[in-house]
């Protein structure tokens, strides 16, 4: 019996003669002798030796890139430069031929667009290699950060009947036929007959209902898909991505905030300790793609030090108002840089999110403060009537990662900000009953998953993190 192995361990054991079987796809074949080997383990490849011989002509020439191999053999010292061992086969298998006329994923380097076309390929590159095991090896973090703190994994609807952001930016889910819906007298689409019997949509959010939870275990996160319809083509946008949304009762902003500085300095620690070898592959690869820029648009740390810079210091608190203020003051305003108007009420554009993080504090920030005029309605009122207490994580080189806030958890305030904003209260009298029936401070956020997984690997579009994207008009397989 010879045990089946994958290249990552095979490449930490002594090569002492051992008998192992590896299975893969080739990379490259040298000289009818060298075989580099790669099982998505790891971007290593284990390189497989052909005795002179061994195989006939015809086997010799289906190894080709991309084809798949079972590999039986011995683990020896390599004799040449550049690695430790080789794989010395007894004997290859060919699992699956692959044709390399008509194989997409060539030995060059391809351009990220260029994958993104051929997206159902591209998990066999380096770069993605090193990406997606980063993506899951966070998932898994975020699990036991908050496994370990004693939250309860809350897992939340998919469909829902309500627009937690307000924004109505919602995908509609339905069974009616489309050509020719039930209409009410007014002409209006018939939603009673529908599936559910009302009007229903793809969760924007799974906040509320996790209010309900931490409103009964104290403490809860939501980890899932969510979706939004906004039509944003931007490299910071998916239709489609997950969220991360803790929930804690009886947590004001500051423990908010304390919260969740630890989570994502907790998450970049994580993956510096587990995900080193494919940090650096994608540390080196920034570094050439940087290379290629003017030298006034190259980062100033590569990608280990900007992570390492982020987990030593504090993150930068200011108010809204402050943030104003700064960009008011800025160079960049003064010049007119700015495409958007910067006054005091309107909605942080990425522009001035980055200058704040990029130019002016040069570290993440988190504002507080907002005008509640530009956010949700679940945000507690502060004292002086016009701001919430609210908090965004802005992060250098993409802005806004967390949005939270502490929660308006007073009965008459919220019923208030409701009216005020057209939510019907009616509809969400379940979420009212939070405030109705033992009602308690409480605060969360939602950290962005992908702008997380971004901001870890040093990539610079979403696409390019989440395995399936979902953008305007692109929604293949
Ligand atoms: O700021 P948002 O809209 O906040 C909420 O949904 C709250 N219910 C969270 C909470 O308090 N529990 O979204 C939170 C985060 C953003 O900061 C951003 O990182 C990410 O979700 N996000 C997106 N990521 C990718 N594509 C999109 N279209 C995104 N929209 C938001
Ligand atoms: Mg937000």
């Amino acid at each position: 019996f010879i045990k089946r192995i994958k290249i990552k361990e095979l490449l930490k054991a002594e090569p002492t003669g051992q008998e192992v079987i590896v299975m893969g796809w080739v990379r490259t074949f040298r000289n009818n002798q060298f075989i580099a080997l790669n099982d998505g383990s790891t971007n290593n490849n284990i390189q497989v030796v052909v005795a002179l011989g061994m195989l006939d002509d015809d086997t010799l020439k289906r190894i080709t890139t991309g084809a798949s191999l079972k590999v039986t053999g011995n683990i020896v010292p390599s004799l040449g430069k550049g690695q430790k061992m080789d794989l010395t086969a007894t004997s290859i298998e060919i699992l699956g031929d692959c044709d390399a006329a008509e194989y997409p994923m060539q030995q060059k380097k391809h351009s990220l667009e260029f994958l993104r076309e051929k997206a159902h390929m591209r998990f066999r590159t380096n770069t993605f290699g090193s990406v997606f095991r980063i993506r899951h090896s966070l998932a898994f973090a975020i699990h036991k950060f908050f496994n370990d703190k004693g939250f309860v994994y809350m897992h939340t609807p998919v469909i829902t009947s309500s627009d937690a952001e307000g924004a109505g930016e919602m995908f509609r889910v339905t069974t009616l036929p489309m050509d020719n819906p039930p209409r009410n007298e007014d002409g209006a689409i018939n939603f009673k007959e529908d599936f559910f019997g009302k009007s229903t949509n793809l969760t924007v959010s799974g906040q509320l209902e996790g209010e309900l939870a931490a409103t009964a275990f104290g403490d809860i996160y939501t980890f899932g898909p969510t979706f939004r319809a906004e039509n944003s083509n931007t490299t910071r946008h998916l239709a489609e991505f997950w969220m991360i949304e803790p929930e804690m009762a009886f947590y004001d902003i500051e423990d908010n905030m304390n919260l969740a500085e630890e989570f994502i300095k907790y998450l970049i620690a994580y993956a510096m300790e587990h995900n080193r070898e494919d940090l650096e592959f994608l540390a080196q690869r920034l570094a050439e793609e940087e290379k290629q820029l003017p030298a006034d648009k190259r980062s100033e740390l590569g990608l280990i030090e900007k992570l390492e810079f982020v987990l030593n210091n504090g993150f930068e608190r200011i108010t809204y108002t402050e943030a104003i203020n700064i960009l008011l003051d800025s160079p960049a305003y003064k010049k007119k840089k700015f495409q958007y108007e910067v006054s005091w009420g309107i909605d942080l554009q990425s522009e001035h999110e980055r200058y704040l993080v990029e130019k002016h504090f040069k570290k993440p920030v988190i504002v507080t403060g907002y005008p509640a005029a530009i956010k949700a309605f679940y945000m507690r009122m502060n004292d002086d009537g016009k701001t919430v207490a609210a908090m965004d994580i802005l992060a250098p080189g993409i802005g806004e990662i967390v949005g939270g806030s502490q929660r308006e958890e007073r009965l008459d305030k919220l019923m208030q900000r409701m009216k005020d904003m057209h939510i019907p209260t009616e509809e969400m009298e379940w979420y009212l009953d939070t405030r109705r029936f033992g009602t308690v401070p409480h605060a969360g956020f939602g950290l962005g998953f992908e702008r997380m997984v971004l901001f870890v690997t040093g990539m610079t579009n979403i696409r390019d993190v989440i395995p399936f994207a979902r953008t305007p008009k692109n929604c293949e397989f």
